[in-house]
């Protein structure tokens, strides 16, 4: 793994950026994002159009201190401030009302704003020197594999010029969304803070998992994290007759399946280790001579759940039929 960090004078630039209303490119625990300016609205724009992301699909304000919080939100509910204190800085993100700062095209008009702390010491300091929130969506071109290291962001997003390294993600996967509602929480994308995580903090919810909604929200599409390459899911996808020209994605090591090139996800079948390595080998294969990537499925429990929501979602654009989570 690659443990590169931005220097000092380099967050200072990028900050410096920042504040003149440019995007920059940074590391977080999750994935990389592109960021803006959460409080400039001109600044905001230019992520929808750098990564050609519908206006619909709002993005996510990052904030450096519990303070900036009510910069951001209407917080009364004292159960953000327990999730906070047990997921922040972290990979769980909270959908909120928004304050009257917030612009609207951060949220694409809606009332809510959706807000969380990275865990990434190069994106904590650089919110902290430009001195503002930052909005910003994972740095890929919309629909496309998520970045987990600085080489991805170049390669999707070449016109980007700043770019800070962090090294690879350590988590690997985009963090968790949440919705609090009266009677419990709703989780509107899967992630590393699971379901179970969070009834233990939220331990009033009345809504167990099996019954828990999967609310709407806009960015849930079907198809998302999409490689330029078709995607067979094993056993959900038949394969093709010829596997001789293939890349082959298995959970654990595995003997030689035939396939042109094969990679595996995970050393003893670690399900948080196939997290962290899955969105690099699909980039990986998408870069390999191979004509298309076979994966196998994962174990859906616990953060398996989210890598099996990314897994279907790479994979949905290739197929008409499909087992797929509403
Ligand atoms: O880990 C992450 O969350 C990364 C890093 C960079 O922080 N960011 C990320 O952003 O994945 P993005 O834009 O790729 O995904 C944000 C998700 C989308 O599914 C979006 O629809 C949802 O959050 N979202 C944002 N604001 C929302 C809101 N107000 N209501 C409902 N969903 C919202
Ligand atoms: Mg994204």
């Amino acid at each position: 793994m690659s443990q590169v960090i931005a220097t000092n004078s380099e967050i200072s630039r990028a900050a410096a950026i920042l504040q003149q209303g440019g995007l920059v490119a940074f590391p977080t625990e999750t994935v990389y994002g592109l960021g803006a300016n959460a409080l400039n609205p001109i600044a905001v724009a230019a992520i929808f159009e750098a990564k050609q992301r519908p206006s619909f699909d709002p993005l996510i304000v990052h904030i450096a201190e519990m303070d900036s919080l009510a910069q951001v939100a209407v917080t009364a509910d004292t159960r953000v401030f327990d999730l906070a204190q047990a997921f922040w800085p972290g990979p769980l993100t909270i959908i909120l009302p928004k304050s009257d700062l917030i612009p609207d095209i951060v949220t694409s008009g809606l009332p809510d704003v959706a807000v969380r702390m990275p865990g990434h010491p190069v994106a904590l300091e650089l919110i902290r020197q430009a001195g503002f929130p930052l909005a910003a969506p994972s740095a890929n071109r919309f629909g496309k594999l998520s970045p987990v290291k600085a080489s991805h962001v170049k390669k999707q997003l070449p016109d980007v010029s700043c770019v800070l390294d962090g090294g690879d993600c350590t988590v690997g996967l985009e963090s968790t969304v949440i919705k609090i509602l009266d009677d419990g929480f709703a989780i509107l994308r899967h992630g590393a803070i699971t379901s179970l995580m969070l009834s233990k903090v939220l331990p009033e919810s009345k809504r167990s998992y099996e019954n828990m909604v999967l609310e709407a929200s806009p960015g849930m599409m079907k198809s998302h994290y999409s490689p330029e390459k078709c995607v067979y899911l094993i056993g959900i996808h038949p394969l093709p007759k010829d596997i001789s020209e293939g890349g082959l994605i298995t959970f654990i090591p595995k003997v030689d399946q035939g396939f042109k090139l094969q990679r595996h996800l995970s050393q003893n079948g670690d399900l948080r280790e196939a997290a962290v390595n899955l969105f690099g080998l699909l980039h990986e294969m998408e870069e390999a001579e191979v004509q298309f990537i076979a994966v196998e499925t994962v174990p859906e429990t616990g953060i398996g759940i989210a890598v099996m929501d990314r897994l279907l979602k790479a994979s949905y654009r290739f197929h008409t039929t499909g087992h797929y989570h509403e």
